[in-house]
């Protein structure tokens, strides 16, 4: 059955799921506090890059099914389930700022008219919901309003397919008749294969926080083995499909890369140290997550700063701001890393992304380096590229137009996208990730070594 739902928020979870939902056949309320945002909106522009989102978003205008607004008080009045999908970052030390949320849950208490189905999507620590529910029993005259923990698990790049076509639906509710309603509202979009995990609210918060944790140790793992492989002369994508064959351990989440960034992994390991330390539990384990991948974003800068014998002076174009292919975010990016570490060592970055390249200069004022439109600006007369980011065009490079267009031959691919042997056919010297380095194969293109000698006759 068709419902009025409000959703309050409109960042990547909000956005994607007021119009999921939209699409679904619900008539959706999408309310934000920046109204700067609401206004592009309504005139259908889409605030982040998002695959798929724009399309989605102007259909259910179009149809009529999406409205936005920045007035609370009257969508929380209109509906008849809250969404909450407001950001919940961290604060100093790692806890959970659930400000926003507290902001948002005082908003519903103050304009209540009736009872209604509140769920959270933002992801909250264990016991939160369970807060929330008190607080609005004690406050409200609507004491059979429900509060539900619903968690989402989309990732950005791939929020459009993962909200129609997720892994699972959790639905963590002490009330049957509110889990069997907030079910029914991602039906029929959804296909009823999809299993729908019923639960406690405080079981679905750890199971929101334990799959963040699960993805986050994944991948510092693999990038520890990396650092082996490399010391031992192996290659970690080998390694990784030979473990990945492993049914129980499974193939996805094995790529070594440059550490994992984005918004959610690192604050929600964060995040589960400090509900661990509120409980008296000790997170050894998870703490040690944090720290390995922190050790891991600037590895790209200092091994080309090991093979070069030194970044002073050299030109060093950065392809890739994103923290991953198909977004424009760049929060947690191993770029702000590995810039901040080439320009403090005496290099000049180029750098190119082709959608965070905006966002990128927002966040990041330092000198020393400069965003180029095109990646072409970067590369040209650059003495050594690294490669941050996986977007496709990347993959794509082609190693006789490089050779044309770099002065240097030195490629640091953190993601382990290009043909090595066929790049090291070109002149070229590649360090990939977890694998050996594959020296140039050309005779007399020691492009290093003439230019090594440039560098110290200067
Ligand atoms: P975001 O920062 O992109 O968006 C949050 C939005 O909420 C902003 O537009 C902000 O203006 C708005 N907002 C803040 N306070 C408000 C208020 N009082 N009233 C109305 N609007 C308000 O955040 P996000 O990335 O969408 O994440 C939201 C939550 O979902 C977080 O808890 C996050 O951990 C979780 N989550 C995020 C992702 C992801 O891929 N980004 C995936 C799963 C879960
Ligand atoms: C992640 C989770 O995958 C989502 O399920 C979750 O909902 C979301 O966090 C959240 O809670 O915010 P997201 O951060 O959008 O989604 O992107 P991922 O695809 O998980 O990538 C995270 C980081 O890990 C990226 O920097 C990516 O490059 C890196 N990564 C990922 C690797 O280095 N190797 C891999 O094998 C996979």
């Amino acid at each position: 059955m068709k419902k009025k739902i409000t959703v309050i928020g409109t960042g990547y979870v909000g956005l994607v799921s007021a119009v999921g939902l939209a699409g679904i056949g619900h008539e959706v309320t999408a309310v934000d506090n920046n109204k700067t945002r609401i206004k592009d909106l309504k005139k259908g522009w889409v605030p982040f890059y998002e695959p798929g989102l724009k399309k989605k978003m102007k259909d259910a205008l179009r149809a009529g099914r999406i409205h936005f607004t920045s007035e609370s008080d009257l969508a929380v009045q209109s509906g008849e389930i809250i969404f909450i999908a407001v950001g919940t970052p961290s604060a100093a030390g790692g806890k959970a700022d659930l400000s926003q949320i507290n902001a948002v849950v005082d908003v519903i208490i103050e304009n209540l008219e009736s009872s209604k189905i509140i769920v959270i999507k933002s992801t909250v620590p264990p016991g939160t919901t369970d807060a929330i529910r008190e607080r609005m029993s004690a406050e409200l005259e609507y004491t059979d309003s429900d509060v539900v923990f619903c968690p989402e698990f989309l990732r950005e790049g791939t929020a459009v397919h993962d909200f129609f076509h997720p892994d699972r639906i959790v639905i963590g509710s002490d009330s049957k008749q509110a889990a069997r309603i907030v079910e029914n509202v991602f039906y029929p979009a959804i296909s009823r294969d999809i299993p729908v995990l019923n639960c406690s609210p405080v079981s679905a918060e750890l199971i929101k926080y334990g799959s963040n944790v699960m993805l986050a140790s994944r991948i510092a793992v693999i990038n520890e083995l990396a650092e082996l492989s490399e010391a031992v002369g192996g290659d970690i994508c080998q390694a990784a499909a030979g473990i990945g064959l492993d049914k129980r351990i499974g193939k996805d989440f094995l790529k070594a890369g440059p550490g994992f960034g984005g918004s959610c992994f690192g604050k929600d390991v964060a995040g589960i140290i400090k509900a661990g330390e509120y409980h008296g539990v000790n997170m050894q384990l998870v703490s040690t997550i944090l720290t390995t991948n922190d050790s891991q974003k600037m590895r790209p800068a200092r091994r080309l700063e090991t093979e070069l014998g030194s970044l002073k002076g050299r030109k060093v174009a950065v392809l890739g701001l994103a923290f991953k292919a198909d977004t424009d975010d760049v929060r947690g990016s191993a770029a702000f890393d590995v810039i901040d570490y080439l320009i403090e060592n005496g290099a000049q970055v180029k750098a190119h992304d082709p959608e965070a390249e905006y966002r990128f200069i927002i966040e990041y004022k330092k000198k020393g380096y400069s965003c180029c439109e095109k990646k072409e600006d970067a590369l040209s007369k650059a003495d050594a590229l690294i490669i941050l980011t996986d977007w496709e065009e990347y993959k794509e490079l082609e190693p006789e137009k490089l050779s044309q267009m770099m002065r240097g031959n030195t490629i640091v691919d953190s993601r382990n996208i290009l043909d090595h042997e066929l790049f090291s056919q070109y002149g070229f010297t590649c360090m990939g990730t977890g694998r050996r380095t594959v020296s140039s194969s050309v005779k007399n293109r020691g492009r290093n070594d003439l230019l090594n000698a440039a560098i110290v006759s200067v």
